[in-house]
């Protein structure tokens, strides 16, 4: 498969964004908007959705925007079926996704927090991805991303739902990956660091090696169209992931532990 996925045939070629109306998903949905190109987004905010569309419009796609939960599993696959049949994905992205963390004070984070992560950052995503591998493998070619984190890697204490969430996702994409590549469905993990968006800015303190959305955008989209089955970025990251898995895990809780992460209320 071609790193320039873009076909000039009558019909556009048609990408799904989950996350669409914010920060990476926005990002990705303005790259991949040109003539020739269909972007369908998703996401809650239907003001933040309308501003992204129109400026995928301004760059000559053509556009749609979709109101939807990520909590309602049902009724994201539901669409989901709706939006392939009325006009087949080529490629799906499942960007959207929740970062929450420990109240400040609080020994864990709520129940009703860790449901909600759950939902948005695991059961979903892979509910979608898996019925668009079905589809896709049908017809023998497509491509799906699904955005981890790099705290998959990490077993962090003030985020045990995002990072367990996340954690999950990334073998589910990995697996999904192997399992797909001889239909000629390519399923990519991307995990980033850092990157500068609504999320990231409600935390209070340092962000380490950081990445705009657009720089990050435009990494994500060479990744999808390479096939490749991970991104992680930026780099320094990988080095962390290498540390975490020779360092002794009691002596890595223990720093762990005395991180003080905080966050603003969205
Ligand atoms: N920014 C970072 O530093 C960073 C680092 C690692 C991984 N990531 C991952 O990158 C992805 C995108 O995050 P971002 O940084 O771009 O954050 P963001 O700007 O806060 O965007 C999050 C997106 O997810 C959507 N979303 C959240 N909950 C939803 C729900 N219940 N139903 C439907 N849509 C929902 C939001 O839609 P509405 O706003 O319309 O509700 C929004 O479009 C996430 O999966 C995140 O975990 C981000």
């Amino acid at each position: 498969m071609s790193d320039a996925p873009f076909s000039s045939s009558d019909t556009p070629f048609h990408v799904l964004v989950t996350g669409g109306s914010s920060g990476i998903g926005a990002a990705l949905a303005l790259h991949y908007a040109r003539p020739g190109t269909h972007l369908t987004l998703w996401g809650r905010n239907q003001s933040r959705l309308k501003d992204v569309a129109a400026q995928v419009v301004r760059r000559g796609a053509t556009a749609e925007i979709f109101s939807l939960d990520l909590r309602k599993t049902d009724a994201a696959l539901h669409a989901l079926r709706k939006t392939d049949d009325d006009r087949q994905i080529d490629i799906l992205i499942l960007g959207a996704g929740l970062g929450d963390i420990r109240p400040e004070g609080a020994l864990t984070e709520t129940a009703e927090q860790v449901h909600e992560i759950s939902l948005v950052n695991f059961t979903t995503p892979v509910t979608l991805a898996t019925e668009m591998a079905s589809r896709m493998a049908l017809r023998k070619g497509g491509r799906i991303a699904l955005i981890g984190s790099v705290a998959a890697f990490h077993d962090l204490p003030v985020a045990t739902a995002y990072s367990g969430s996340k954690a999950g996702l990334a073998r589910f994409s990995t697996a999904l990956h192997a399992a797909m590549t001889p239909h000629h469905v390519s399923v990519t993990l991307i995990s980033p660091g850092y990157v500068d968006t609504p999320m990231s800015q409600r935390l209070e303190g340092a962000r380490p090696f950081l990445v705009s959305s657009q720089k990050a955008a435009r990494m994500i989209a060479r990744a999808i169209g390479q096939g490749r089955a991970h991104l992680l970025f930026p780099w320094p990251f990988a080095i962390a992931r290498f540390l975490e898995m020779i360092v002794p895990r009691a002596i890595v809780h223990r720093l762990l532990r005395t991180a003080d992460v905080r966050q603003r209320p969205a």
